[in-house]
This record gives C-alpha cells, structure tokens and sequence, in this order.
C-alpha cells in the first residue's frame, strides 16, 4: 500500500523534516544511544513527503540561477563575463574519496559487529550519515543471505550480517522516516516472508539480502515505481571487529550526481541512531 503523493503536503511534515535534520545534525559526533520501535500508520492520515518539498525548493532555485546567468550573458558580453559567472557557481562541495568512517552508537561506544545490539526482528531503524552529511544510511541486521549476497556482508557470528544501504529512495528520494527496513514475515509472505526495504511514498520496496547485477550492486528492486536499484554502503572491520564504512556499490544515491559530490563529507566518525520512528505500511 503507498501514501497518495499529492496528498503528501502539510507542516506537520515540514516540521517533521525539521526535527529529523535535527537529530542526524546531532548524530555527527558520538554521544546517547536511543533506538524507537515503530508504529503501523496503515489508516493514519498521510503525511507530506520532506524531500519531494526539497525537491521543487531545489528546481526553483535552479530556475532563478538560470535568469540570473542569462541576465548576465546577455549584459555582460564583455571580458568580465566569464568571471562574474564564476562568482555566481557555488563552491563545488563533496570529497573527492570515501572516507573511513567508524560507526558508534549514541552513547559514544564504537559499534562491534560480533556484539551488535540489535538483531534482525527489530524494525526499528539504525540511520548514520555517509559518506555526505546528507546521505542518511540504513544500517541492517539481516538473518540470511540472497543470490547473489550483498557484497561485503560482515557475519556476526549468530548466523545473521551486517549490511548498509542508502536511506534515500531512489525514486522520488523519500529518507527516514517514509523508507525504513521490515523484518522478515511483518509483511507476510510478501518477500516470500524475508525482510524487505519498503518506501511508503509511493510502494517503492527492495530486497536488502540480494544484490543488484544490472547497475554495479545495491539492493535488488522488487517492486516499483523505483527503477533502479538502492546503493549498498560499503563495510568492514578493523582487527578488533570495530565497524566502518568505506564506500558505496551501484547507482548513485538520489538528488546526487555523484554520491560523493553535492554536500559536506562526514567526519572520520559518527554516530548510528534512531532519529524518527519509522512511517510504516506493508507494501501489497
Ligand atoms: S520516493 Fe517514491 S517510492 Fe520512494
């Protein structure tokens, strides 16, 4: 089941968007360890889409660049042309590598895979900012492995893996809390009972335990309107079993050219949390 798109306005969601910038601004250093169960909202009312709004921001402000640029062609036909454009262009923001980042809880203590808190039946959502402080991450316990696995899929020693993926819907672009991880047989036999990725914006779902072949890796689709695949985050350990991120298979994440480029890069840490409750529905 999907929220009706045009339905999707309100400032209950504006405010939503808000506080949920809020919490992963505070998740950029470590510090208390906070994770929520989520709430069915199958008959709740729907809810605006925070990142289509910054969509439609984006185009405007796009639109209005374009006049001013023309505005100054056609003035400015001269030698100092060139460089008032220069002016116009913001500073190109991104990094130039994946960084490696470790992963801590809130509560300030690093993550160790074989001690994960959190185990494959929660649905709650663990989001981390990588390798851009506005690429949200979905960080997932899963109890079983697809064909072809995800890559890099870090064991935990109890029969279950650690794996990452963007938390930014490679549709529309939906984040937490309207893209959010359901553990296996909540939905049924959807999924033949595994766990699934689902958007509720518009019934995107994806399959977190098998990797995509046709766009160099990511989560396979299993259902639109999406058509491509969501990225994988790149894990691994240290010696000590510590956690970290280092890079990022497949498409690049929404609303980005490249997922390195269009934000400010993440320090060398950071912190996983759950910032919202996750808006949840099963796909049908
Ligand atoms: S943004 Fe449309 S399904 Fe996720």
């Amino acid at each position: 089941m999907s929220v009706d798109p045009a339905a999707l306005r309100g400032p209950e969601l504006l405010q939503n968007r808000l506080e949920f910038r809020r919490a992963m601004m505070v998740s950029a250093t470590p510090g208390v360890v906070r994770r929520v169960t989520p709430r069915c909202v199958a008959s709740a009312a729907p809810e605006t889409n925070p990142k289509e709004q910054e969509t439609v921001d984006e185009s405007k402000r796009n639109t209005l660049k374009l006049l001013a640029i023309g505005g100054l062609v056609a003035v400015g036909a001269g030698a100092g042309t060139v460089g008032a454009l220069q002016l116009l262009q913001p500073p190109m923001e991104g990094v130039s590598a994946y960084p490696r980042t470790q992963l801590f809880y809130d509560d300030g203590s690093p993550i160790i895979v074989s001690q994960y808190k959190y185990t494959y039946k929660d649905n709650g959502q663990i989001i981390f900012d990588y390798p851009l402080t506005n690429e949200p991450n979905m960080l997932l316990n899963i109890n079983q492995l697809g064909n072809p696995a995800p890559q890099n899929a870090l064991p935990k020693g109890d029969g279950t893996y650690l794996v990452a993926y963007s938390a930014i819907c490679q549709h529309l672009g939906c984040i937490p809390p309207y893209i959010s991880y359901y553990p296996p047989g909540q939905c049924g036999s959807y999924n033949g009972g595994n766990s699934i990725i689902h958007c509720v914006c518009h019934g995107s779902t994806y399959d977190p335990s098998v990797r995509d072949t046709s766009n160099g890796g990511g989560a396979k689709i299993l259902s639109g309107p999406t058509v491509l695949p969501i990225p994988q985050t790149l894990l691994t350990t240290d010696s000590s079993g510590y956690l970290y991120a280092v890079g990022s298979l497949g498409v690049p994440v929404k609303g980005h050219t490249s997922t390195l480029a269009g934000g400010q890069g993440v320090t060398s840490a950071v912190k996983a949390s759950s910032p919202e409750t996750p808006t949840q529905t099963c796909p049908t």
